[in-house]
């Protein structure tokens, strides 16, 4: 009789126990001692219990790993006698998406698996407690040792879970490989997908089968199927079955037509179909050049990236399927075409929208090797053998810890489309690099021979900085034909780059592929602004900035060590050769809050300030300017700017003067002023313009500001007396080349008006509106409701930072406040989630709700007149 695989979701009822925050090697408890525990608390996952707590500086927590604990907490669900009995017989296989850090997985009190690194995917074959009647008991003991991350991590279960029980022939998880490796030459006529199955026998006899795979495009038509040949697997064996299906002109993958098919996968034997399964898959290839850079499907395409750590501010580690879709979505409605995730594998589900959403992805799989960067990171373990219980992880066997992660990451995600290169490490820092990259290498091209002839990359950083110098030279060996000693990577990671570097590499390795795989690391708070006419890289020296621990929003503060956003996308698209930018980073992460990083007392900056959108989501006007670089002006235009008009004193030039500056993909813009919104007479501030200029081999254009002396070389910049004309409407005309208005900016993204507002008076609540329609297994959806305080006109009140207080009422949870400020001196911001301060007239919550619940919020705002504001959410469908 057939049998057809279930998926159970196993997210939800699980009781948790924190035994400790205090960092430890071991737990003091026992199984039985934790059965005993009277208040263990029901969760559900994701889960991240760091998150739950306050600020703090004890534990081992530091503000680079976002201050707040680790320790060791426990977890438990019961499978009831009577549904274990259903699976009887089967295969049955536990897979957890991203436990942090070190999870040891129990059986009815057995300890049946290890997993040592906190970002693996990783399952285990747990049948055998199925075999007789009995309840079945899954115990998961977390320990996460502090300081072991350079940023923030989370603790406990923080991705999904998942149990599949199939027959006892099945198709091994992530064994299904397919590749089109002729597609390049094949595509317009007929191209062949070339798909490997494998199969398993798990029953003690051999057996003959087939495997049977049919390919589908996204409108359910069949578009091609095989029957391989019959093979023979021998009892307890696993076998690669591979078959080729021809496709007739496939439609291709891109970046604006993300197109996917879907592989059905059959395994039959004795006339019975036993296990099947579906498979996405996207027809595309890549093609380099070292004149001309990166090619999709023949395209040049200039790499428009952004670096992603994998928090989600207030959620924490928690990887909520919602919470990644936003945050992509909004980095792809900013014009990016590609991800990086830094400095790990990502989860599962971000692969998925990647692939679905049209983003390129590098996946990354440590941050250093052996070389510890943290007292308890995965540096000891890097070059150890599996051992233990570790070998009953599904793929595990006498391998090392950094082979086992490489191919389990590989395995996972080597069908995506999205994914166009591997990064094997993050500032890798090896005393034995170039050995042990080809030791690693080997691993990816095991995993995914596509990699093979340089079809996907393979990469890593190897702490390649700006200047050219000994130890420069020595790192990039390998990555050019002109360097004698080989080496194993293809694409030399070039970051944080000095003016003149690449030229000089350039003709130093004609035929190198260089990639900016971090770019700028600038320094910004959303809604600041200082020392507007000053670009500072040396921090320590801006008192102003130092003293209220924002950094300036101008694109004028960066990392000692980096460059603004405008000087790295200068320099990456005036060279063709250059593969492209991933800037670090997208959003805001917890933790690394550069420059203050030393962790003094009482002092709590607990997220960084690289980001493009702030923790909340929040753009920063720097999302503008890569708006209007990255964006077409035929369908984006933008129009941005800065700063807002409720400056201090210490925001205005020495002069007096507000420098406003404008981000725009216009070819010139006006600035002017009015005193009424009404009124047709206005003063103007002048046209400014861009010039054009050409890269290097002619395949793009770009523009930089006519003025010379200008501070902001891709913006344009207008200086205007404060004082006199700081209750005018200021506000900008794009025109074209010709001075005439250019009407496609009627309708432009980004702040066209700057007006002060007359202090707030009221709320506004506003939800997000999710653009990728998604289907996944969850059974609820995350709300984001953004409050911002408003004047009577409706005019944001930038300088309002009361606090906001939320209820919910009906069904539903509030799981996150947030507002985006990086530095804030309530240790409980994050805990409560009942209020928080404004931060710059802005707050945001994140309202949890299932399937057919509706729920009501309450928002009230410190010192604000009106009532308190009421917001309906009904889930799937907006009240209001
Ligand atoms: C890089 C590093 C990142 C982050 C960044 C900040 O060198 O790879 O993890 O620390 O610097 O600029």
């Amino acid at each position: 009789m057939s049998f057809k695989r279930i998926k159970i979701d196993f997210n939800s009822n699980w009781d948790f126990y924190l035994e400790t925050l205090k960092s430890q090697r071991k737990s003091n408890f026992s199984i039985r001692n934790f059965r005993e525990i009277k208040n263990r608390k029901t969760v559900s996952l994701p889960h991240d219990w760091s998150i739950e707590q306050e600020f703090t500086k004890e534990y081992g927590a530091e503000n680079e790993s976002g201050s707040l604990p680790g320790g060791i907490g426990w977890y438990t669900k019961t499978i009831a006698k009577e549904e274990a009995e259903k699976y009887k017989e089967k295969h049955t296989e536990l897979s957890f998406g991203g436990v942090y850090q070190r999870a040891f997985i129990f059986v009815n009190g057995v300890e049946a698996a290890s997993n040592l690194y906190g970002y693996n995917s990783f399952s285990v074959d747990i049948s055998q407690w199925f075999s007789v009647p009995q309840d079945v008991e899954i115990t998961v003991l977390v320990i996460n040792q502090l300081p072991n991350s350079r940023w923030y991590s989370g603790s406990g279960i923080y991705r999904k879970v998942f149990l599949t029980i199939t027959d006892n022939i099945y198709i091994d998880s992530d064994g299904i490989y397919i590749t089109a490796p002729n597609l390049s030459e094949t595509y317009t006529g007929e191209a062949t997908a070339e798909i490997t199955a494998e199969a398993v026998n798990r029953g003690k006899e051999a057996i003959l089968c087939n495997v049977k795979h049919e390919i589908y495009n996204g409108r359910g038509e069949l578009q091609g199927e095989a029957l391989s040949e019959k093979y023979e697997i021998a009892g307890g064996e696993k076998q690669q079955i591979t078959t080729n299906i021809m496709i007739l002109k496939p439609e291709l993958w891109s970046i604006e037509n993300p197109v996917l098919y879907t592989v059905k996968t059959k395994i039959i034997s004795s006339n019975r179909i036993c296990d099947e399964c579906d498979t996405q898959y996207g027809f595309r290839w890549f093609s380099y050049s070292s004149e001309k850079g990166f090619s999709l499907n023949g395209e040049p395409l200039k790499i428009k990236g952004v670096c992603l750590h994998h928090d989600h501010g207030s959620l924490g580690a928690k990887a909520y399927t919602d919470a990644i879709r936003r945050q992509l979505e909004i980095m792809k409605d900013m014009g990016a075409n590609a991800v990086r995730t830094a400095h790990n594998p990502a989860s599962e589900e971000l692969i998925d929208l990647c692939g679905r959403m049209g983003l390129l992805v590098i996946e990354e799989a440590f941050d250093t090797w052996d070389k510890s960067k943290k007292k308890y990171d995965f540096a000891y373990l890097f070059n150890k053998k599996l051992s233990g219980t570790s070998l009953n992880l599904s793929g595990a066997g006498k391998m090392t810890w950094a082979e086992f992660v490489i191919k389990s990451m590989i395995r996972r995600d080597r069908n995506s489309p999205a994914v166009f290169m591997w990064s094997l490490g993050n500032e890798i820092q090896g005393d034995n690099s170039r050995k042990t990259s080809s030791r690693l290498a080997n691993y990816a091209e095991e995993a995914d021979p596509y990699v093979k002839g340089g079809r996907k990359k393979i990469y890593a950083e190897d702490d390649i900085r700006a200047g050219i110098n000994d130890k420069w030279a020595d790192t990039i060996r390998g990555f050019s034909s002109f360097d004698k000693e080989g080496g194993s990577f293809s694409v030399a990671g070039v970051n944080y780059i000095d003016s003149g570097a690449f030229e000089q590499i350039k003709r130093d390795y004609p035929d190198i592929y260089m990639l900016s795989t971090e770019s700028s690391s600038a320094l910004r708070s959303r809604g600041e602004y200082f020392h507007a006419e000053t670009v500072k890289d040396d921090y320590n020296t801006d008192t102003k900035a130092a003293e209220n621990s924002q950094m300036s929003s101008y694109d004028n503060e960066t990392a000692s060590w980096a460059n603004t956003a405008m000087f790295d996308w200068q320099y990456d698209i005036s060279l063709d050769y250059v593969l492209g930018e991933f800037v670090w980073t997208g959003f805001d992460y917890l933790g690394e809050p550069t420059p203050f990083t030393d962790n003094a007392e009482d002092f709590y900056p607990y997220a960084s300030y690289f980001g493009i959108a702030d923790t909340a989501g929040f753009k920063k006007d720097i999302y503008y300017f890569y708006k209007s670089q990255w964006k077409n002006p035929q369908t984006e235009p933008v129009l941005h700017l800065l700063p807002c008009l409720h400056l201090r004193k210490e925001q205005l030039t020495e002069e007096g003067d507000v420098l406003v500056v404008a981000y725009t993909n216009a070819d010139a813009a006006e600035l002017k002023a009015k005193k009424h919104e009404s009124g047709s007479e206005y003063i103007s501030f002048g046209v400014k313009s861009f010039k054009t200029k050409k890269s290097s081999a002619g395949l793009r254009t770009y523009k930089i500001n006519s003025d010379e002396s200008a501070v902001y070389k891709m913006g344009l910049e207008w200086r205007v007396p404060y004082e006199k004309y700081k209750d005018y409407i200021i506000y900008a005309d794009a025109l074209t080349e010709e001075n005439k208005t250019d009407l496609r900016f009627l309708k432009s993204t980004g702040r066209k008006i700057l007006k002060r507002s007359g202090g707030a008076v009221k709320l506004s609540l506003k939800e997000y509106s999710y653009r990728f329609p998604l289907e996944n297994s969850d059974d609820y959806t995350l709300h984001y409701i953004t409050v911002t305080a408003e004047d009577k006109q409706g005019q944001t009140d930038s300088s309002y930072g009361g606090k906001i207080t939320f209820e919910i009422k009906g069904q539903g949870e509030i799981i996150g406040v947030d507002n985006g400020n990086s530095c804030d001196a309530d240790k409980k911001k994050y805990s409560e989630k009942t209020s928080i301060n404004a931060f710059h007239g802005k707050a945001l919550a994140i309202v949890k709700l299932k399937k057919n619940e509706n729920a009501e919020l309450f928002v009230r705002g410190e010192e604000i007149t009106h009532e308190i504001e009421k917001f309906i959410l009904l889930n799937g469908k907006n009240l209001k």
